[in-house]
């Protein structure tokens, strides 16, 4: 079997509500779909996570080193692309597009042998995972609390019993959001915060001992991602377990995380952190240093569903009667593309969700409603 070509699709849609986290403000849902061909009519699809324009443009970079290879070499062909790229690579957008590329080709495979990609990886510890509604972002232009609180009730009254809320704008409008989000949930739900890096070192300490009495799973990105040490000041001078990682590329940036005990809880995203290949290596990183994974989930159902086959094989740590399961991040916001470019919706049923159990990633994509998205991207042959 061999790549015989690599297409690009740039998907959006404008938002009618645009929203803001601490640090940017979404007036559109951006995609980058990576779509491998082969010479067997096998097609993988993987996605990248961040900026789709630059995404799709390293994605078409590093296609002619993909065309003519056998797609079942994926450690080789990962080698291949990190080392053409180190130099100027090594985290940032080159491995985001990297893992669109890894992802497709770990795809190509389950369907070339007729198996999941969770089998593939050794099989999975778990056929269903329990998923938290991410949303809760400010909305440009209403009411934030009322908004929000409208927003939680929903996702309480649609099934699930946890949701992850935006701050990181400022500590005291944040712990009246808090505050009020609580209440609507009620004790029994599961809350986490979110501060998208929005707060220096000192706020998040500030914001961390105020709020910890809301009982909140965990902090995540308190503070920038390059700033290891502040990470590691949050985690020691406020009470809440901290998370973070979705914007950390590759074994050697959570090498540096795990080494300094930065997080609590480690974030990888398989579209970001290198794909499948490199997640898998983050995952033994992690349960050999004894830091919890709860992976990050931002993108398409192609995200959902090779998140879902993580999910599927995160070892157990520790491994017990009724082991703990890991979450699924369940993005609620408002896209109309993420489900529908599946035949198969993937949908949560009281609060969880089936992993897929079809070869490779598990879903069929519709390519009629992947063109009607479809504002950019290129083939390459
Ligand atoms: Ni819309
Ligand atoms: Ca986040």
């Amino acid at each position: 079997m061999k790549i015989v070509s690599v297409a690009t699709h740039v998907l959006r849609h404008q938002l009618e509500q645009a929203f803001d986290s601490a640090f940017s403000t979404f007036h559109d849902r951006w995609a980058c779909l990576v779509e491998i061909g082969t010479d067997a009519g096998v097609v993988g699809w993987g996605e990248c996570l961040g900026p789709a324009g630059p995404n799709a443009a390293l994605v078409e970079a590093m296609a002619g080193r993909l065309i003519g290879r056998d797609p079942l070499d994926i450690e080789p062909i990962w080698a291949d692309i990190y080392n053409q790229f180190r130099d100027q690579g090594q985290r940032g957008a080159t491995m985001t597009a990297q893992s669109g590329i890894d992802i497709a080709l770990w795809d190509i495979a389950g369907k070339h042998f007729g198996a999941p990609i969770h089998r593939l990886l050794g099989g999975a510890h778990r056929t269903s995972i329990p998923a938290y509604a991410t949303g809760g972002f400010r909305p440009v232009g209403r009411d934030r609390v009322a908004t929000v609180v409208e927003e939680v009730k929903g996702y309480m009254a649609a099934g699930f019993s946890a949701t992850k809320i935006k701050i990181g704008f400022s500590v005291a409008d944040d712990l009246a959001l808090i505050a009020a989000v609580r209440e609507a949930i009620g004790p029994g739900a599961r809350l986490m915060i979110d501060a998208n890096h929005g707060y220096d070192a000192i706020e998040a300490i500030a914001l961390g001992n105020k709020a910890a009495h809301f009982d909140i799973d965990w902090f995540e990105e308190p503070v920038v991602p390059e700033t290891l040490d502040a990470y590691c000041d949050v985690r020691a001078r406020q009470p809440l377990p901290v998370a973070g990682g979705e914007t950390w590329h590759g074994r050697l940036a959570f090498t540096q995380a795990i080494e300094k005990r930065a997080v609590d809880i480690l974030q990888p995203d398989v579209c970001g952190c290198g794909g499948i290949t490199e997640m898998k290596k983050i995952f033994a990183l992690a349960e050999t240093a004894g830091v919890r994974v709860v992976p990050h989930v931002w993108g398409t159902g192609v995200a959902l569903a090779a998140s879902l086959h993580m999910l599927a094989v995160l070892p157990p740590a520790p491994l017990r009667h009724g082991a703990r399961s890991p979450w699924l991040e369940f993005d609620q916001t408002h896209n109309p593309y993420r489900q529908a470019i599946l035949s198969t919706p993937i949908v949560q049923k009281g609060g969880r969700v089936a992993v897929p159990l079809k070869p490779g990633l598990g879903i069929d994509i519709v390519p009629e409603i992947v063109a009607q998205y479809r504002v950019g991207g290129s083939t390459s042959e």
